[in-house]
């Protein structure tokens, strides 16, 4: 059966306005309704595929009638929303999945082409067998991701017992033991099964299940992929990460993620095409480590196929947290993307971290507007008082002097203000969105995050991007993030520089404003 055959290749660069209050310039969303989890991020042929969960007729999540929507890229920050891809039928909603580019045709779906894409994915609400609505099935799809078929052997994989919670298979090809592995949320644990032809899979192991302090909330959207150590491409690692869903009958006596809500961990260790071993034991609940400390990053998974010329690992992610994520007050459409970042893992002194970096495409997006070095910032001082920032990259580096504390107060206008500072006295980085704009639409919103951050050479690095309702800060290089929505009025677009109790320095500052993404023709 095919799914979507119309509007075959259209070009759809522009069905929406993209002008509407809190929309989004240079991140993605859709143009109208409902957007969740990134999924089958995967680069074919020149394109980088975004494909997501989409609800394509209500701003409110519609789980029985989830589709696949889709968005193509050739730079990661160009994007063209094409139709939706994969719809739901009697076999169920279409969760959360993964592709991969199947390029030497294991599956056998491109005898005649020789290669082509294989969506990896979760029906939800699917009768096969009572007890287990969550099962594992497959579409693939001959055009570059155009239109796709579903395969006659749905489903491709049930869970062993009943249960509620079998979803968000991530898939890859492993080079080592030359088979496809897939990482599967399951409950409290994630699940590895192999195949050889992404038909048969067979299970290998789990990780999870008696870790302690990490189930707060039911395990989803797992993902699993090496990364170079301090860029050794000679030394690398494998990160296992995955999101925790808010309150969802898990253990309550377990944290919640930094920001409270649903939120994101990550496991460094070894992986051989069937287990996955931690390096570090969990022994206290410091022993977590938590990948973005503001509320809004879920879901994130990697791309698959990118090229090895490249090498990169990239990654995208939900800017939304599900404690509140049906109430936002955008009116057209709901939910919208992080900038794609690359992931890279660098020795610190309390050993290895993860690090996430804005790609570096977005300089392609990037039109400076100031540029300010070695300069002195004393309290009452703001040199940026003629500068706005509504969609904006500021870079800044400074160096601690008296001050006790030092940043940056953006959306501003007299009464309000989302602010970025540095905490000098308890070395943490913080988000300050208590004052940021529209918040009566959950009692946890508005609120302060912070992350620990240690000044090096005292100095403290920060790269921020701000953009319609959204902001996402990186310390130190990537070191520390904080991803948080705000929902400022329009008008408040002013931006201040501030220090209190002394001053600081600023070796370098730059700000930019940012071209929009839309793809116009
Ligand atoms: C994560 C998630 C997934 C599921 C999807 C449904 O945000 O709950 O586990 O597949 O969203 O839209």
């Amino acid at each position: 059966m095919c799914i979507s055959k119309e509007n075959k290749f259209i070009k759809n660069a522009r069905i929406g306005s993209y002008e509407e209050k809190y929309r989004p310039q240079f991140h993605y969303s859709p143009a109208k309704n409902w957007m969740n989890d990134p999924n089958g991020l995967v680069y074919y042929e020149g394109e980088y595929h975004l494909f997501y969960q989409h609800t394509v007729n209500s701003t409110s999540p519609d789980f029985p009638r989830m589709h696949w929507g889709h968005a193509v890229s050739k730079d990661l920050v160009h994007w063209e929303e094409l139709p939706p891809a994969i719809t739901p039928g009697e076999d169920g909603a279409i969760f959360s999945g993964s592709a991969v580019a199947d390029m030497n045709n294991t599956s056998g779906f491109f005898n005649e082409e020789g290669s082509g894409l294989v969506a990896i994915y979760t029906n939800e609400g699917n009768q096969a067998q009572p007890g287990k609505p969550q099962v594992q099935s497959l579409s693939y799809s001959r055009d570059q991701g155009r239109t796709w078929t579903r395969f006659e052997g749905n489903p491709v994989l049930l869970p062993a017992s009943e249960t509620a919670d079998f979803r968000d298979p991530k898939v890859f090809w492993h080079e080592e033991s030359s088979k496809w592995v897939m990482a599967l949320a399951a409950r409290d644990r994630i699940e590895f099964y192999t195949s050889e032809d992404l038909r048969a899979w067979s299970f290998a192991s789990e990780f999870g299940s008696t870790v302690p302090f990490v189930h707060r909330g039911v395990f989803e959207c797992p993902d699993i992929f090496q990364v170079p150590v301090d860029n050794d491409p000679n030394n690398k690692k494998w990160v296992l990460s995955l999101s925790v869903g808010d309150l969802n009958g898990g253990n309550m006596s377990d944290p919640q993620p930094p920001a409270g809500g649903s939120g994101m961990m990550y496991f460094i260790g070894h992986f051989d095409g069937q287990s996955f071993i931690s390096d570090k034991i969990i022994e206290s609940i410091h022993d977590i480590q938590w990948i973005d400390f503001g509320s809004d990053f879920y879901a994130a998974v990697t791309w698959n196929g990118i090229p090895k010329e490249d090498g990169r690992v990239i990654w995208i992610g939900w800017m939304n947290n599900w404690r509140y994520a049906n109430k936002l007050p955008s009116l057209e459409w709901r939910g919208n993307m992080s900038l794609p970042r690359e992931i890279q893992l660098r020795t610190c002194l309390g050993g290895l971290r993860l690090i996430q970096l804005p790609v570096k495409e977005l300089s392609k997006l990037r039109n400076p507007m100031s540029t300010l070095t070695d300069l002195v910032i004393k309290p009452g001082d703001n040199l940026l008082s003629e500068v706005t920032a509504l969609k904006a990259e500021i870079i800044a580096e400074f160096e601690i002097g008296t001050a006790i504390e030092f940043g940056f107060k953006l959306r501003k206008s007299s009464s309000q203000e989302t602010i970025i500072g540095y905490d000098v006295v308890n070395e943490a980085l913080f988000l300050d969105r208590t004052n940021a704009g529209s918040a009566d639409f959950h009692p946890d919103f508005a609120a302060k995050h912070t992350v620990t951050l240690k000044p090096e050479h005292k100095r403290i690095q920060v790269t921020i991007y701000v953009d319609g309702s959204n902001i996402e800060l990186f310390g130190n290089e990537g070191i520390a993030v904080i991803t948080d929505l705000v929902f400022p009025e329009p008008e408040s677009q002013g931006l201040e520089l501030y220090a209190v109790g002394g001053s600081v320095k600023v070796i370098s500052l730059q700000i930019s404003d940012m071209t929009g993404l839309w793809v116009r023709e």
